[in-house]
Formats: structure tokens, C-alpha cells, sequence
């Protein structure tokens, strides 16, 4: 892989459809479904929100854009360590969000949100796309992949081709119930770093499995506001030719 040479290349185990085409969800799966009541999600997948805290609280991301969640910092790697540095304007060349007013000038946010999160064989992932909010993620069932683009920790120019900057680090790791092999159980994300799921089958089992059930819990509450997707010009922007090859199939379609 060009993301983390110990794995082979990121690709769908589970061909991702279109969001309009029908999906025949294997009968136990549809149970699920019904049972949970999940809808589907503009991601890929299936969702439900559990849990809306109705105690508010003021809203940490008035005036700020979606790449600078927390702050305006950008961390550097160099030779002798990470270095962060302020960089709100570079940073308007390569983030065509950069302006948009997506806060709306709501001056309060629900405290939290949760949801659960199921991705299937016929809904297999979760395109790349990102959150103001830091989100906790819980595993209940099965197996995926995440990859996450850090967009705003920037590595050494190894790649000039941009010409603008060097390239946003990668990681990708396995969620599952095997902890003995690194599979994880709890995963952070936060706020500002694009974020993509895909459904693996379970070790040993075939290509039917029982999907991937999660819970994540975002802080503050979600908004629309605070969401976008991953657009391909961004995705090469943010990552080299190669990783963008191999990441090409994780954008929304
Ligand atoms: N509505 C649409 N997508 C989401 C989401 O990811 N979380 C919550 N809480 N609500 C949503």
C-alpha cells in the first residue's frame, strides 16, 4: 500500500453501489434494520440517532472553518520534530472551504449527539468526508477499515508536485474484537480530519457477513453545518498521486 506498506492497497472487499440502486440486505441484516430503525445514511450505510443532549452549550466553532476545528494551527514534521505554525492563509490556497460561512451563527450547539452506525455488504462504506466535532466511536459488531486524512498535519514536502505545500498525513487501522492483533474497540477522530469506513468480513468468514455495528458519539451535537465531503480536487491537493489512486473509491460518488 502506498498509505502503510505493512497492509496491502486500500480496495473494496464489498463493491460499494450507488445510492440509488436497491439494496438486498441479507435477512438477518434487514432485521437489524427494522429493529434498530436505521435510515440511510448520506455517507454510505445506515444510521440512527439515539441520544440528543437538550442541555446546550455555546458554540466552540463561530467563525471558524471546517479544516480548523480546534484552532488555526498546522503541524509540520521535520527532522528535529513537529513544529506547528499558523497558517490560515496558506491554507486558503489548497482549502476551497476556507470562507464558507458554515456556522450560521447559531450561538449554541446540543452538548452531544449520538448514533449508531451499521455498514453492510450492500452498503459497504463510508465516504471520505469531515465534522467540526471530535467523535467517539464504539464497536459493537464485526470489522472495518478506517482511514483517516489528517488535514491538518502536513508532512515534509516529499511531494513538490502541488507546488503549494507537502502532503497531509495518512492512517488507516483495523476495527474489530481481535485487540490481541491491534484491532481496536474505541477510536477517536477529531474534528477537522476527514474520515472513511468500509466493511471487512470477519476472519475466516466469506463474503456474507453481518456488517459492522458501531456507536459514535459526536461533542458538540451534530449539525449539518459542521459536515462536508471530501471533493476529489481536494483529496489530490491533500494527498500524493499514489495514495490518491488508491483512496479514489472511498469519495462520495
Ligand atoms: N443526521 C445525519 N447524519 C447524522 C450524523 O452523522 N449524526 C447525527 N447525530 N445526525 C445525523
Amino acid at each position: 500500500s502506498t498509505i502503510d506498506s505493512s497492509i496491502p492497497p486500500l480496495k473494496p472487499i464489498y463493491e460499494p453501489k450507488d445510492a440509488s440502486a436497491p439494496r438486498n440486505e441479507s435477512p438477518k441484516l434487514a432485521k437489524l434494520i427494522s429493529t434498530l430503525q436505521l435510515q440511510q445514511h448520506i455517507e454510505g450505510g445506515y444510521f440512527v440517532e439515539t441520544d440528543r443532549d437538550v442541555n446546550r452549550v455555546p458554540n466552540p466553532f463561530l467563525n471558524a472553518s471546517p479544516s480548523a476545528a480546534s484552532n488555526e494551527q498546522t503541524t509540520f514534521y521535520t527532522s528535529t520534530g513537529a513544529v506547528s505554525a499558523n497558517l490560515s492563509n496558506k491554507l486558503t490556497e489548497v482549502d476551497p472551504d476556507k470562507n464558507k460561512d458554515a456556522s450560521k451563527g447559531e450561538k449554541t450547539r446540543n452538548a452531544s449527539t449520538s448514533i449508531h452506525y451499521l455498514l453492510t455488504p450492500e452498503s459497504p462504506m463510508g465516504a471520505f468526508h469531515r465534522n467540526r466535532g471530535r467523535t467517539i466511536h464504539t464497536l459493537h459488531r464485526g470489522r472495518g477499515r478506517y482511514v483517516i486524512i489528517h488535514a491538518d498535519e502536513v508532512l515534509p514536502s516529499y511531494d513538490t508536485h502541488s507546488g503549494i505545500r507537502g502532503k497531509a498525513r495518512v492512517e488507516t487501522f483495523i476495527v474489530g474484537h481481535d485487540v490481541e492483533k491491534g484491532e481496536r474497540l474505541q477510536w477517536i477522530v477529531d474534528g477537522g480530519k476527514y474520515k472513511s469506513s468500509f466493511l471487512l468480513p470477519l476472519e475466516g468468514e466469506e463474503k456474507d457477513g453481518d456488517g459492522l455495528l458501531i456507536s459514535e458519539t459526536v461533542v458538540p451535537g451534530f449539525e449539518y453545518s459542521d459536515h462536508d465531503f471530501m471533493r476529489v480536487e481536494r483529496l489530490e491537493a491533500l494527498v500524493t498521486k499514489e495514495q490518491a489512486d488508491e483512496m479514489r473509491w472511498m469519495l462520495r460518488k
